[in-house]
């Protein structure tokens, strides 16, 4: 998208954008029709191009003006505004130079999913590696180490419709629709509990699109769109600036497998979607489905720390180590806490391998290390007993 801009408008107009910063709630999308839609897929006599400025191969569905990562993607910016008229505000998820990483309010700071930045640089284990980040073929996005998500239990054999999402997201009908059902007109912003389709759930994380690819207009499709989600409260500025935050709705129940496990709308059942084992096989034996009954077999999630007189005890909320919550209300206040799989690792992206928070390597134990977020939950293992 930026690159259509660019190719549409004058310097000038360019350089009052860069000073332009908004403080606007962010909610649905607002700005000039123009700024995100083509009507005929051609300007100037141009069709529609990526972020590298390529021009795509086929026209975009909803006659958008470019790809997911055409609008998504901004030079320095974490949040950019696109248009000349009423201009629109983009969270942007690709950056093209080395972004701030962690977070601290400053414009490129990297949002709360971290930035695909460090993967796009070829760097496989440093992020999901979603078609599109590094050119728009298989060969050139796929990762290098990994032939499906780690503990995933669906097939994902070379024929299987499932490889997309479940095996790879560098397929065109894998990629950032692997994880993401848009709905830019009708999503919530702050100050609500998104809850479903009809408001975008949270940040569009839905299963609804398995199906779209795997069943289209099916029933089981539409009964997905009605469950199968994620539930939060969402930070207006995608937490560019962490001290203000997002609020994830967290819940216990991983005790079984299948679509029901989505009931739960929580971030770390959606991860499960892929890597189902990490989650479903946390306690007992290894054999797929276990409770948290039996000694843990795996770093537990969607499991609630501990209280009084044990070292969790002393968590404080940091975005360092964020936790997710059984019960969560519309003014980001959420009550009892859960450990989940975005405790410690980022979606998008990191700096560090396995795309995690922080530097797991300056994790030394009996040694305070701030930036170590273990220690966020873990609070005597650095040696001092709060
Ligand atoms: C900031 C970008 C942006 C602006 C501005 C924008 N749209 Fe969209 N629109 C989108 C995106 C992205 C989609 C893709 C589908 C989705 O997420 O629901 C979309 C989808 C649509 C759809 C199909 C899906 C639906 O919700 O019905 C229609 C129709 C539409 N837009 C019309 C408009 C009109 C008319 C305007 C101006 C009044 C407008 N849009 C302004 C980004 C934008
Ligand atoms: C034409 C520009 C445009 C395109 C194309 C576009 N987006 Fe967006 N997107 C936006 C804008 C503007 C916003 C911010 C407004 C909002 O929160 O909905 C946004 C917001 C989002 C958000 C955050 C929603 C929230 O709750 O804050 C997600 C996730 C997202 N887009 C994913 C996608 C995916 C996936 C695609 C491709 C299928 C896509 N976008 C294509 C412009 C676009
Ligand atoms: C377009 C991407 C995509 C494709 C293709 C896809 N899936 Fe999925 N799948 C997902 C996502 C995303 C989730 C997580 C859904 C959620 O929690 O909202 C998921 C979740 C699941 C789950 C629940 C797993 C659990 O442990 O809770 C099953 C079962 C599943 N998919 C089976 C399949 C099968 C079988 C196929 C092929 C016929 C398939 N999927 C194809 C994206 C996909
Ligand atoms: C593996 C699943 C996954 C894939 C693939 C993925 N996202 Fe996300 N995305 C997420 C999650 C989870 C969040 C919410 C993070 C949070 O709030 O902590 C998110 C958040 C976002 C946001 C809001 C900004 C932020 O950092 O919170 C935007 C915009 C977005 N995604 C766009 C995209 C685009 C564009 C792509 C493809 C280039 C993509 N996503 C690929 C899982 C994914
Ligand atoms: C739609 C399927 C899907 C969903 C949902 C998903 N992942 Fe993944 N994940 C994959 C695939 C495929 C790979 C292996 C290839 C790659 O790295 O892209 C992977 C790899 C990873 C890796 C290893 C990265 C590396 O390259 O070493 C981590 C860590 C990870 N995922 C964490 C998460 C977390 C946390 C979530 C939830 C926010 C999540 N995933 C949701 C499909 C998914
Ligand atoms: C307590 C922190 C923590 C939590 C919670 C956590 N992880 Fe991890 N994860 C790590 C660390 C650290 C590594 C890499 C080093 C290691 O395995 O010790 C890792 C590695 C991974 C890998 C790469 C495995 C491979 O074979 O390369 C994937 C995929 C992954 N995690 C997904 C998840 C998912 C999905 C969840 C939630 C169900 C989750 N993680 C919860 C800390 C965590
Ligand atoms: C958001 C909080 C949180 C973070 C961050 C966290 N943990 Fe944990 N960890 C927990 C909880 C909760 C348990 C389970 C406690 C229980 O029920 O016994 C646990 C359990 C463990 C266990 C197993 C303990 C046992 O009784 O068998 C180990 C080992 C562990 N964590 C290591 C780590 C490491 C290493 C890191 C950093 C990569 C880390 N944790 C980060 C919350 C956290």
């Amino acid at each position: 998208m930026k690159t259509v801009v660019r190719l549409m408008l004058p310097l000038a107009v360019m350089l009052i954008q860069l000073g332009f910063t908004a403080g606007l709630a962010s909610a649905a999308v607002t700005g000039d029709c123009v700024n995100c839609h083509t009507m005929h897929n051609s300007q100037n006599g141009q069709a529609v191009a990526d972020h590298n400025g390529t021009t795509l191969t086929s026209a975009q569905v909803n006659l958008l003006n470019s790809d997911c990562l055409g609008c998504h993607t901004d030079a320095t910016q974490t949040i950019a505004m696109i248009g000349t008229g009423n201009q629109s505000r983009v969270p942007i998820v690709l950056t093209t130079s080395e972004p701030t990483y962690p977070p601290n309010g400053s414009s490129n700071s990297v949002l709360a999913a971290g930035n695909f930045y460090w993967v796009a640089q070829g760097d496989d284990t440093k992020g999901h590696n979603v078609f599109g980040l590094r050119g728009n073929t298989f060969a050139a996005n796929v990762d290098s180490n990994l032939s499906a998500a780690p503990g995933n239990a669906q097939p994902t054999g070379s024929g299987s419709v499932c490889r997309n999402c479940h095996g790879t997201l560098a397929t065109e009908i894998s990629g950032c629709k692997g994880c993401h059902f848009a709905a830019h007109h009708v999503d919530d912003g702050p100050g609500n509990v998104v809850t479903g389709q009809g408001d975008g759930w949270y940040r569009f994380l839905s299963g609804a699109q398995m199906l779209a690819a795997v069943n289209p207009g099916g029933s089981s499709r539409d009964a997905l769109l009605a469950q199968a989600g994620v539930v939060g409260v969402e930070d207006a500025n995608w937490e560019q600036d962490p001290t203000s935050h997002n609020t994830y709705k967290g819940a216990t129940g991983f005790t079984s497998a299948g679509f029901g496990s989505v009931n739960g709308n929580s971030i770390g059942l959606y991860c499960t979607g892929c890597h189902s084992r990490f989650h479903h096989s946390m306690g007992g034996a290894d054999d797929g489905l276990q409770n948290a009954s039996g000694a843990w077999i795996r770093h537990p999630s969607d499991v609630v720390l501990p209280g009084a007189g044990t070292e969790y005890a002393n968590y404080n909320y940091t975005a360092l180590a964020p936790v997710a919550y059984e019960t969560i209300d519309s003014t980001g206040a959420g009550t009892t806490a859960l450990v989940t799989c975005i405790s410690c690792h980022r979606p998008h992206g990191s700096p560090y391998p396995d795309m995690l928070r922080w530097d797991y390597s300056g994790c030394v134990a009996n040694a305070v290390n701030t930036e170590c977020g273990c220690f966020a939950c873990h609070t005597s293992k650095d040696g001092v007993v709060p």
